[in-house]
């Protein structure tokens, strides 16, 4: 079963744009709206509205903007059925089976997770590893560890519950050889979270000699590698509150670092981070401390993803393992203050750039001089702010003593274009749009309003089809008319909701005369025109006269309106 419109309703209704939007970002009152910095973009005047009479929040930066489901699967980076659980729950609704096929992997998981972590309660074996390698019992049931022993345990279980098929789906049961088995044998599980807090696969590591050390879930339709970061869903608030995250390799270094007490961690599993997991960071996170093992592996990773955060425009700190492995290795062979220390340490990501550089490369001659500015030019060119650019820019220039211009191109202020194209729309729209909006927000003036304008009045496409509605007694709401919009006109819009509502009447007169005021000045060039070639001009006079006449007539009718 699909959602209903009736549950996406009720949701609407009970939840206000405001009150949701407030809980995850500071709001501030200007006028009618809200505002703040956009979590979306890289952003440092707050051009994110948040408008309580359109039910919709607006970006004027990045141009994101949509309602409160809208907002929640951004924000959260979740699907559509996800988002409306995630609401419906908020707003304590009762909504039943819904969320279609996947619903079903969402369960089956779930089972998985209390079968293989009541296998783990169960096992003194695995306990005991778990134990020398200092993970407590708290840490294990907070994340819900689990163990799949060595036969075939799940899918006898499972099949009891659900469809072979279904299971198939999920990814926990797979087809080997003509049979039917388990994914997951005689491995430590990992439930994988989402980050609204539903397991979604698992991580498996290895407790004996045979197959690969880590191995996950497949891709599954509620699963996709390198999607999601382990943990967020336990530390997120953590995150969110320091504004800064420190990001690990592996399932064991984040856990021996959450269990010490450091609860802004996440781990990336292993390989480097994505673009999308970046992004997913940095609508917590400001800074990001890599964290990642000391060796040829670890530093290409740091590497990989020092790129992609400065794409999403936070900052990075690099963390130096000198001690030992990785942080899981530090913890338990040198406590936990001398991690600390470490993190305090952590250099910023260009004095280790340079230092990577200085390593890797002789500076004294041409050829490694070039090579170095080479690399140190492809980490800059991916700050995203064009003044942090420039200033690291500088200092990098004068560290490697090479001049500022060999250092890459330089960078035009993002956001300009978007200021400047906001700004653009055409007069005639300015006044199509004021009139529609008005024609919403007062529908008891809209009888007569129709005495006066038609169809033929609105020349934008998109306003003349709401008008026509509204004509045909449609019930027309300022949501769908924004959503229909292009952005610049969106943009428009939602500014003008800023001020109070003018009547309609008001505005149509306001755009008839400038219809007329238009027509008429068409009219006189025409005219001109036919003087020059001297045509013949009495019925265009006529027309002329007749336009100024009902100009003129507009007038007192506006007089008498009032
Ligand atoms: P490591 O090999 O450094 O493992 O891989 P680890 O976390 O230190 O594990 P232990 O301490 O030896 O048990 C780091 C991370 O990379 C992912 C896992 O998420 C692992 O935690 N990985 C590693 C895989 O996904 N597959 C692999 O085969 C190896
Ligand atoms: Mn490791």
């Amino acid at each position: 079963m699909s959602i209903s419109d009736e549950v996406t309703r009720q949701i609407k209704d009970k939840i206000e744009i405001v009150d949701l939007i407030e809980d995850y970002l500071p709001l501030k009152k200007v006028g009618k709206n809200y505002r703040t910095n956009c979590p979306f973009h890289k952003d440092d005047t707050p051009s994110f509205y948040v408008s309580p009479d359109l039910n919709i929040f607006h970006c004027f930066g990045c141009g994101k903007s949509g309602d409160i489901i809208t907002f929640i699967m951004e924000y959260e980076k979740v699907s559509f059925p996800e988002a409306v659980r995630i609401l419906a729950n908020k707003a304590g609704i009762e909504i039943g089976e819904f969320g279609g096929e996947n619903k079903i992997l969402y369960t089956i998981h779930k089972f998985a997770t209390d079968f293989y972590h009541k296998k783990l309660l169960n096992s003194p074996r695995v306990l005991n590893y778990l134990r020398k390698r200092g993970i407590e019992s708290k840490t294990i049931k907070e994340f819900k560890l689990g163990f799949a022993p060595s036969g075939s345990n799940f899918l006898p279980e499972a099949k009891k519950k659900f469809k072979v098929d279904d299971l198939m789906r999920s990814g926990l049961v797979k087809e080997s050889k003509g049979n039917i088995k388990d994914h997951f044998f005689l491995r430590l599980l990992f439930p994988l979270f989402s980050p609204s807090g539903r397991v979604i696969g698992f991580g498996g590591r290895r407790l004996s000699k045979k197959g690969p050390k880590y191995l996950n879930s497949p891709d599954t339709p509620i699963h996709k590698k390198g999607k999601n970061l382990y943990s967020l869903w336990h530390t997120k608030e953590e995150i969110r509150k320091l504004k800064t995250v420190i990001l690990v390799e592996g399932y064991f270094d984040f856990l021996s670092i959450y269990q010490a007490g450091i609860k802004n961690a996440v781990a990336c599993l292993g390989t480097s981070l994505t673009g999308d997991q970046a992004q997913l960071l940095s609508r917590y996170a400001d800074e990001v401390v890599i964290f990642f093992d000391r060796d040829v592996a670890g530093r290409k990773a740091t590497l990989r993803s020092l790129g992609m955060l400065l794409n999403e425009g936070v900052d990075v700190k690099i963390g130096k393992p000198e001690t030992g492995k990785d942080p899981d290795e530090i913890i338990h062979t040198r406590g936990i203050e001398k991690f600390k220390g470490l993190l305090e340490e952590s250099s910023d990501f260009v004095d280790w750039t340079l230092n990577r550089i200085r390593d890797e490369y002789d500076l004294s001659s041409p050829m490694g001089l070039s090579k170095a500015v080479e690399e140190v030019s492809s980490i800059l060119s991916q700050i995203r702010e064009p003044t942090r650019y420039e200033i690291y820019k500088e200092a990098v220039s004068r560290k490697l003593a090479v001049r500022q211009d060999l250092l890459g191109v330089k960078k035009t202020p993002q956001n300009l274009e978007v200021r400047q194209k906001m700004h653009e729309i055409p007069e005639r729209d300015e006044f199509e749009l004021s009139f529609i909006y008005a024609m919403i927000e007062k529908p008891e003036e809209r009888k007569f309003v129709f005495s006066i304008l038609n169809e033929e009045d609105i020349e934008n496409p998109h306003l003349k089809k709401w008008f026509r509605l509204m004509k045909e007694n449609k019930v027309v709401s300022i949501e769908e008319v924004i959503e229909s919009l292009p952005k610049n006109l969106m943009d428009y819009v939602i500014r003008e909701s800023e001020k109070p509502a003018i009547s309609a009447t008001l505005s149509a007169i306001n755009l008839k005369k400038y219809s007329l005021d238009k027509l008429i000045e068409r009219k006189r060039l025409e005219l001109q025109r036919v003087e020059e070639k001297g045509d013949e001009e009495v019925d265009l006079l006529r027309e002329i006269r007749a336009l100024i006449d009902k100009r003129r007539e507009l007038k007192e009718g506006e007089i008498i309106g009032n």
